[in-house]
């Protein structure tokens, strides 16, 4: 069968359809990054168990590497209470040891390329990764696209497509591989992004019902939230993971209280090692020095 990879590529939405405001540069190392990241990395490890190659689908990549000593991360400051706060931090050991992939990654790109780097999703993914697996990343912004097209031109294991998430999850699914990521983390910039997000796990999971599905969502209305899991919940797709972590008290419906991950057919592990990690994390990464954190299924086996 050829692989769905090779596929002309759908059309990408009209220019100026939509306004490209984000950019992730500005929230780039921050505490529901280090979130995501996190879970991404356990995932990958686990991932990486089993020889056989695996595929990541990366519907909205981003620039796949960030300077937060730039003016736009400097300019937030996103960072100072998220990844910086976390490599001085002194975790416990099981939790420490959970992380040691992923701050590792940060830690040696960092020795290699620059002291003020940050990972996005694809750095990470391709440091964790072997040279049986292959990745996908679609970023519809043209100037994100041209630095994730520079940073992995030399890997010839990357495929990098200006194309929109969404259709992706639609055109690239199921992978030659038969295993793998598939990550959807949206900028949330524009209205019905959580239907889109429910729409997408329900088509991705139909055309790729073995793969691992990781959708990030903001938590700030509250009840948008509480109606998206009541959604996901419905689906009754087998095994669906809910990990969400508070920053910050919840103080209106457009400021960033938490943020959240729906992960469907995680290793089986994910529930333990994600309370363990965010257990330690959330003290460091909660305004209040507290923190809140609720890993749960909404769907058990
Ligand atoms: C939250 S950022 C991605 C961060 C990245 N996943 C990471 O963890 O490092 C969302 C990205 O999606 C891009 N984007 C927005 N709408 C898109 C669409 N419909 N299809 C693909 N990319 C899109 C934005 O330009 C932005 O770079």
């Amino acid at each position: 069968m050829r692989d769905a990879i090779d596929k002309p590529p759908l059309p990408p939405a009209p220019p100026g359809a939509r306004p490209m405001n984000y950019r992730h540069a500005f929230h780039a190392g921050n505490p529901a990054d280090v979130m995501k990241h996190a879970a991404l990395a356990r995932v990958l490890v686990h991932l990486a168990r089993k020889d056989t190659p695996f595929r990541v689908l990366d519907t909205h990549a981003g620039a796949g590497l960030y300077d937060l000593g730039g003016t736009n991360a400097q300019k937030t400051g996103e960072a100072e209470a998220g990844i910086e706060r976390i490599l001085k931090a002194d975790l416990a050991a099981p939790a420490a040891a959970l992380l040691a992939p992923y701050l590792d990654a940060v830690r040696r790109l960092r020795a290699e390329s620059g002291p003020r780097l940050y990972p996005g999703s694809p750095a990470l993914a391709l440091a964790l990764s072997r040279p049986q697996d292959r990745f996908l990343f679609c970023e519809l912004h043209k100037e994100e696209k041209a630095k994730l097209d520079r940073r992995t031109a030399s890997d010839s294991r990357v495929k990098v497509m200006m194309q929109d998430g969404w259709q992706a999850v639609r055109a690239h699914l199921p992978p030659r591989e038969r295993r793998g990521l598939v990550l959807i983390d949206p900028p949330f910039e524009e209205q019905g992004e959580f239907k889109r997000l429910l729409d997408a796990l329900k088509e991705g999971h139909e055309r790729f019902a073995t793969g691992t599905f990781m959708l990030w969502y903001p938590i700030k209305d509250l009840r948008a939230v509480d109606a998206f899991r009541r959604d996901v919940a419905q689906l009754r797709l087998p095994k669906t993971l809910r990990v969400e972590l508070d920053f910050a008290e919840v103080r209106s419906l457009d400021t960033l209280s938490g943020s959240g991950l729906i992960i469907v057919n995680p290793p089986f592990t994910l529930q333990d090692e994600m309370r363990t990690i965010l257990t330690a994390l959330a003290p460091h990464l909660s305004r209040d020095g507290k923190g809140r954190s609720r890993v749960s299924w909404l769907v058990a086996e």
